[in-house]
């Protein structure tokens, strides 16, 4: 796998792959940018096409191609390397590998799904039963049905296997890419088939009854391609519009998305039917910060924003909620009322924390003693998940300002709901936060001055011997410390290396915490003795 590495570094030069998504201008003997995560002001984001290397000084976060394209399009190094291995026209095969015989499995399963998608899109232009379903009854366009790939199933038990089966493919393989039933016939039929998908290709489908029955989706199973849980349904279609603009709406339906992208508002994405997990809230906030819930604003639409709000801050993600819908049950159904009513729908949002604290409003009796208790009780829950403490700040005043009582209550009855386990959970959240950023961009400085600056009096401080990571040091070096005296250096990395150690410190604070959280699960007495040693020398490293 190294050489396929080496091949498509040579292959494909940094700054070409870089291009592709920022605007780099030539600065000396590299190139600079502005970064892609969206936090400088001035360019510092800087390209060094001699070493093949890339360093976002904003962000602290660096490397080589597939680095870049790992963080940008917010996917895996397997993903990066064979998107890069294409462009670059590197036959990964033929460089073979530790899963050659999975990486030859889920070849495939892909050619199987791409196989039955371009089949189902055959059959759509033959029934008139299907046609009038998708383009008469959900108005979608021709452009649409092509961008989408939509296609029907056609409701005979065997069509597609003897299909697949005539081009030399076995049940087994058919039955790995999710498209058998346990009988080893057809799993979809009679269906609209809508197709998951990302940047592989097609991976799997859910397939929507013409009409009324049960039930109304039937989605592929999960599968080596398919996992729910990380598969974010519009993504590959929505990337591009999301990165422009800025923004990502995130809808309850698939066929919200189709719809949406249809009325012009190409920045939707779905979690196809499935509670938005953190994996996917990760990938969608590698793309922008500014992500947007379309949920509805029943129950499940409070819990689902509830849960988004506690993964938000985490990641840096500024959570809004688009509610006005105008009467309409969802963004599809708008859309039919009119696409100007979507349009303006999703330039007006509110922050996500004041439209459930709202929400939980319109729910309770505020007048009452017991009715302003359980407000403040789910209230300060949810405020926990604000890390900003002006922020925070902001909406406790407005929570006490509704309860009639001061902020000064709010935080009293804080302290002492707060239970040991609140605590430790709590504890975790802060360090998680700060620690691996920084304490990253703190080693890099420290160790490209030792390094590069050749400082050498400096203990404690492990060395990498990584060739990609060396010329990335090597260009932060140049970039920050070029020309700086001796003296100037030393000074510099004595002041570093107590903040290193100060980082680093943190860092054992996060990791007795993960072993705290194992503790947890465990009952009986040893493990509380063990687990309240262990929270006394995390109290111990907090005061140093
Ligand atoms: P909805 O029923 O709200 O979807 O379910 P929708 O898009 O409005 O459906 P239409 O307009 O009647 O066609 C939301 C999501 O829940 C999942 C699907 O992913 C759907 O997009 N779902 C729903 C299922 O997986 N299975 C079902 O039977 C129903
Ligand atoms: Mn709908």
């Amino acid at each position: 796998m190294d050489d396929a590495k080496e091949e498509i570094r040579a292959r494909l030069p940094v700054e070409d792959v870089v291009g592709q998504y920022i605007e780099l201008k030539r600065a000396g003997r590299s190139l600079k940018g502005r970064s892609p995560w969206g936090v400088d002001k001035t360019p510092s984001f800087m390209v060094s096409p001699e070493k093949g290397i890339w360093h976002d000084f904003s962000s602290n976060k660096g490397g080589d191609i597939f680095a870049f394209v790992m963080e940008v399009e917010g996917i895996s190094f397997r993903e990066a390397l064979e998107k890069l291995a294409a462009q670059a026209g590197v036959e990964l095969q033929r460089y073979g590998g530790g899963d050659q015989k999975l990486a030859e499995k889920k070849r495939r399963m892909k050619e199987i799904l791409e196989l039955s998608c371009k089949y189902y899109q055959f059959c759509l232009t033959k029934s008139e039963k299907a046609i009038e379903y998708a383009v008469q009854k959900r108005r979608m366009l021709k452009g649409t049905l092509e961008d989408f790939r939509i296609g029907y199933a056609p409701n005979v038990g065997k069509a597609l296997v003897q299909f697949l089966t005539k081009r030399g493919y076995k049940p087994a393989e058919m039955e790995a890419a999710g498209v058998l039933n346990r009988f080893g016939g057809d799993l979809f039929r009679g269906r609209m088939m809508v197709p998951f998908i990302d940047t592989g290709g097609v991976i799997g489908y859910t397939a929507r009854i013409l009409g009324q029955g049960e039930p109304k989706y039937l989605n592929t199973p999960e599968t080596l391609l398919f996992n729910k849980g990380r598969f974010v349904f519009g993504l590959v279609q929505a990337k591009e519009a999301i990165r422009q603009n800025g923004f990502v709406v995130i809808v309850e339906g698939n066929m919200d998305v189709i719809s949406s992208h249809q009325a012009g508002v190409r920045e939707a994405v779905a979690t196809s039917g499935t509670a938005m997990t953190e994996l996917h809230l990760k990938k969608i906030s590698r793309l922008t910060p500014d992500v947007r819930l379309a949920y509805d604003g029943d129950a499940a639409g409070v819990k689902a924003t509830e849960r988004a709000i506690m993964m938000a801050g985490d990641l840096g993600v500024n959570l809004s909620v688009i509610s006005d819908y105008h009467g309409a049950k969802d963004p599809d159904e708008l859309i039919r009322k009119d696409p100007k009513l979507w349009q303006e729908a999703v330039q007006s949002y509110r922050p996500a924390v004041e439209w459930l604290l709202d929400k939980y409003e319109e729910n309770l009796d505020l007048r009452s003693g017991v009715g302003k208790r359980e407000y403040s009780d789910v209230a300060l829950k949810i405020l926990k998940f604000v890390n900003d403490p002006v922020e925070r700040k902001h909406y406790e005043k407005m929570v006490a300002r509704r309860l009639d009582c001061e902020v000064e209550d709010l935080l009293e009855k804080e302290r002492r709901i707060k239970t040991f386990g609140d605590e430790r959970k709590r504890l975790k959240k802060l360090e998680l936060e700060a620690t691996s950023d920084v304490l990253a961009g703190v080693r890099d400085s420290l160790q490209a001055i030792i390094i590069y600056g050749k400082v050498e009096n400096v203990k404690g401080v492990e060395l990498t011997e990584d060739k990609t990571k060396l010329a990335e040091l090597e260009m932060i070096f140049e970039t920050r410390y070029q020309g700086w005296e001796k003296s100037a250096l030393e000074k510099e990395a004595a002041e570093l290396l107590v903040r290193y150690k100060a980082e680093m410190n943190k860092q054992e604070v996060e990791q007795l915490m993960a072993e705290l959280e194992d503790l947890e699960e465990q009952e009986g007495e040893a493990a509380e003795v063990k687990a309240a040693e262990i929270l006394r020398r995390i109290m111990e490293l907090k005061r140093k």
